[in-house]
């Protein structure tokens, strides 16, 4: 029977045969164990020399990483393997024999690595993060799908700058000037207004010079944009889906935290709902704990992100930041323009910022002062003041960083693994 490593569970005591890679291999004169995977898992293969003939013993004793093979044996249950099986080898049939793979189980540094990221891909630790990452990704489906949203997919080639120029990948357009998205959030208004709650999954650009474990060139991101839903209805939105995530993933990827090692207590109590501080609370906390470099006004930097972080064991909202050091479209809060109706949250353990949100101006007279401001071309941006122009409603969204969230969840040191091939500030290979 042709199988795979995820299915040998239906197959107790029968023969198989799986299509595989041998991922290592250790042998004695008596007794050979190969480390088996298939894309689907990893098992372990046993071949006693007393209980085969001569040949397929002395084939599998020579077997080199990373040859692929069609492998038949019986499927045993073993008590102590992280998957609860292992085949007893009956046949080998070599496909393609490799020969001096670069990656061996060896420690090796990160440039080498990252080299040669499209073999690393095969380790089982990169292959327990990409499957996190895929969990993420449909329960983000299964999520939004389930409470009434419609997944949208706005442009990656734009004429205009969502979150500021400064970051901007520019590219030619025959004749014109354009950019890659930096976020589809103001296409994602726009299909709010056609079909209520709305959201979009994609890749975005930042040509950010900042070489830090949280940034990444280019990042895929999780944008859902909501009409008459306002500041704290979003809020709300926000804690159960970030919750559903984590408990998809505890459920889902128990083997993969396992190969991560990841302390999964720590997870398990992130239920919505989640603690929120105001700016100006944060800012008092900070002062408190001794950051005397930060003022009313100026940004978070990684530090304080992780300060604030550590005085909660969930992820916390920041909300009400200071009007000037954020986005043209946030609104600002009807009781003080000084601030507006926005929220980050940031993750615990002290990974940072994995959402952005805010409720949107919907007034487009103040729309239009903004695009003065801002320095913003008015011409560019008709369109989108052509939303508050017609039929203008309350409404809110906010943007989730997929690699940062993979990076959290999974308990990961650095981005550059939470994504296959990672774009970062001086690699683009492979
Ligand atoms: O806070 P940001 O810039 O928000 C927006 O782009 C809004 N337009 C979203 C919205 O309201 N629809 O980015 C949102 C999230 C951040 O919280 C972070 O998780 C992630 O995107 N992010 C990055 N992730 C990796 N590398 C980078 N350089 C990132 N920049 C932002
Ligand atoms: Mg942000």
């Amino acid at each position: 029977m042709k199988t795979t490593i995820s299915q040998v569970h239906k197959y107790v005591d029968q023969e198989v045969t799986i299509g595989a890679w041998i991922a290592n291999k250790r042998s004695s004169g008596k007794i050979a164990f190969l480390q088996l995977r298939d894309g689907t898992g990893f098992i372990q293969g046993v071949i006693v020399k007393a209980e085969v003939e001569e040949e397929l013993f002395q084939k599998a004793k020579g077997l080199t990483q990373e040859t692929s093979v069609y492998v038949t044996g019986i499927v045993r249950k073993d008590e102590r393997s992280p998957l609860g099986f292992e085949l007893g080898v009956t046949n080998v049939e070599i496909i393609h024999e490799a020969v001096d793979y670069p990656i061996t189980p060896k420690k090796h540094g990160t440039d080498f690595l990252m080299d040669h990221r499209h073999l690393w891909l095969r380790s089982k630790r990169q292959h327990s993060v990409m499957k996190i990452r895929n969990e993420i990704i449909r329960a983000t489906y299964e999520f939004f799908n389930e409470n009434g949203f419609v997944k949208v997919d706005p442009p990656i080639l734009t004429g205009t700058s969502a979150e500021g120029t400064t970051e901007l990948f520019h590219t030619k357009y025959f004749d014109e000037d354009a950019y890659l998205s930096q976020s589809g959030q103001l296409y994602m208004e726009a299909a709010a207004m056609a079909l209520g709650k709305v959201f979009s999954f994609g890749p975005t650009f930042r040509a950010e010079k900042s070489k830090t474990r949280r940034h990444l060139i280019e990042f895929w991101m999780i944008e859902p944009e909501m009409s008459f839903v306002e500041h704290e209805e979003n809020l709300e939105i926000q804690e159960q889906y970030v919750s559903y995530l984590v408990q998809s993933v505890l459920k889902n990827c128990k083997l993969e935290l396992e190969t991560l090692g990841r302390d999964t207590s720590k997870l398990e109590k992130i239920r919505a709902p989640f603690p929120r501080i105001t700016y100006d609370d944060a800012i008092k906390l900070l002062h408190e704990q001794g950051f005397d470099d930060i003022q009313w006004g100026e940004d978070f930097g990684a530090p304080h992100e992780t300060a604030i972080a550590e005085s909660f064991d969930m992820p916390v909202f920041i909300t009400h930041y200071p009007t000037e050091i954020k986005s043209f479209y946030m609104k600002p809060d009807p009781t003080r323009a000084d601030v507006v109706l926005c929220a980050d949250l940031i993750a615990p353990e002290g990974y940072g910022e994995i959402i952005g949100g805010s409720q949107r101006i919907d007034d487009p007279k103040l729309m239009k002062e903004r695009y003065e401001a801002h320095n913003l071309d008015a011409e560019a941006y008709k369109w989108y003041l052509d939303l508050r122009e017609y039929g203008s409603v309350p409404h809110s969204g906010f943007g989730l960083g997929l690699e940062r969230t993979v990076a959290w969840i999974a308990g990961l040191e650095h981005i550059r693994e939470t994504i296959p091939f990672p774009r970062l500030l001086n690699r683009l290979y492979p």
